[in-house]
């Protein structure tokens, strides 16, 4: 997106004036560890080069103004009422990191925000991560409050958790703060070390599968999964006194699974455990260039968060399932959250048309909608523009 139309667009709702500055903060995508966040475990997301850019400019006065290109909804905040929520709009993501601000002692300065973003709504590629970071770290130049940038990630997770209300882990705010080009982040959501790993694969590429069946009633059944997870821990520490339900490998669960009494409560634990040594697997086979193995961990993880952990459904299983037909695709697995959204594969770059020509009718045919498919590019986390 050009910044020169956005400061146009801007300026054609607030006046003119002084120039605004422009940010930008990506989407990311999860190539795999899924739900392990909140469990402190591994991830391996990676920023995308779509995202939400924020133009901003001081006003005069005491209030928050906000707009967006993406939806009708718009806010005009004084000081007084920031700590209120506005139903389910969009705007409590920009609401919920000034609330954090303010939490940490930020005195406040009245600005008008424009935000555009491009990620598409709803498909699990994280744009309310974007949306967050992108006013956190636009807040934090703009006010001179130099928070680093753990920090400010750690304001987005608050904003979400705490205003917004979805009990999300900190992976997306983590890759959307951190992302670097090329490179995928393997991160230890507890102790928030990390290192990039390089995703250059030559001959293949990392293709987004977007369902477009939108993630409905996702927050509460998150919510619950992270309630399911609490409880299967607290039956494991009856075997040894976990931190995390990460700190279980595979077999000593599979030895110990049945002090959790529920089933199902069972099964949310096998998959995060099991999930877990699946990212270190996939780290180890991206190192060393194995695709083969890459893919087959990232299959294996689809299934078992369409078995165990239940977050798939039809259109997440539907593609996942027929992009496994295409030979070039070498692995595939739902991304995000799951109930909807978006799918992640790794797919000869010869064999993309095929993908997109064969799973596109395939999953019409099931379900009645129409895919999206886009090539990804890595790209940087969050900064400034212009
Ligand atoms: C959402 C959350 C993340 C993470 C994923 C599932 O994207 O925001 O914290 O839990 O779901 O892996």
């Amino acid at each position: 997106m050009e910044t020169a139309s956005l400061k146009k667009e801007f300026q054609s709702r607030y006046g003119a004036g002084a120039s605004p500055a422009v940010y930008f903060a990506p989407g990311r995508v999860n190539i795999i560890g899924e739900h392990t966040d909140y469990n402190g475990g591994f991830v391996l997301p990676c920023a995308i080069s779509f995202g939400t850019y924020l133009v901003i400019r001081p006003n005069a006065e005491n209030r928050m103004r906000f707009a967006t290109s993406n939806f009708k909804y718009t806010a005009d905040v004084p000081f007084a009422e920031l700590g209120i929520k506005q139903g389910s709009e969009w705007v409590n993501y920009p609401l919920g990191v000034i609330d954090q601000f303010v939490k940490r002692g930020v005195s406040l300065q009245g600005f008008d925000m424009f935000f555009s973003g491009d990620i598409p709504n709803g498909a699990g590629l994280s744009s309310s991560a974007s949306i967050e970071l992108v006013t956190a770290v636009a807040l934090d130049e703009m006010l001179k409050t130099s928070i680093n940038r753990i920090e400010l990630i750690k304001i987005g997770r608050a904003a979400e958790n705490q205003f917004v209300g979805m009990n999300c882990g900190i992976m997306d705010q983590f890759a959307v703060g951190m992302g670097k080009a090329s490179s995928a982040i393997f991160l230890n959501c507890r102790t928030l070390d990390y290192e990039l790993v390089p995703v250059e694969m030559e001959g293949y590429s990392i293709v987004i599968m977007n369902t477009n069946k939108r993630r409905e009633l996702a927050d509460s059944k998150y919510n619950e999964r992270v309630k399911e997870c609490a409880s299967a821990l607290e039956s494991l520490r009856k075997v040894r006194p976990l931190v995390d339900l990460s700190d279980m490998s595979i077999g000593e669960f599979l030895e110990n699974e049945q002090v959790i009494p529920d089933k199902t409560v069972r099964s949310r634990a096998r998959h995060v455990i099991s999930e877990n040594g699946r990212v270190l697997d996939a780290v180890t086979a991206m190192k060393s260039g194995d695709l083969g193995t890459l893919g087959k961990l990232m299959n294996a993880s689809h299934e078992s968060l369409r078995i165990d952990y239940e977050v798939t459904g039809k259109e997440l299983d539907t593609i996942v399932h027929e992009a496994w037909k295409i030979d070039g695709v070498i692995g595939a697995r739902m991304t995000g959250a799951g109930f909807g959204g978006c799918a992640v594969a790794i797919v000869e770059n010869e064999s993309i048309d095929e993908l997109i020509a064969c799973v596109g009718p395939a999953y019409h045919a099931t379900t009645g909608l129409s895919a999206d498919f886009y090539v990804a590019t890595v790209g940087n986390g969050a900064g400034r523009l212009a």
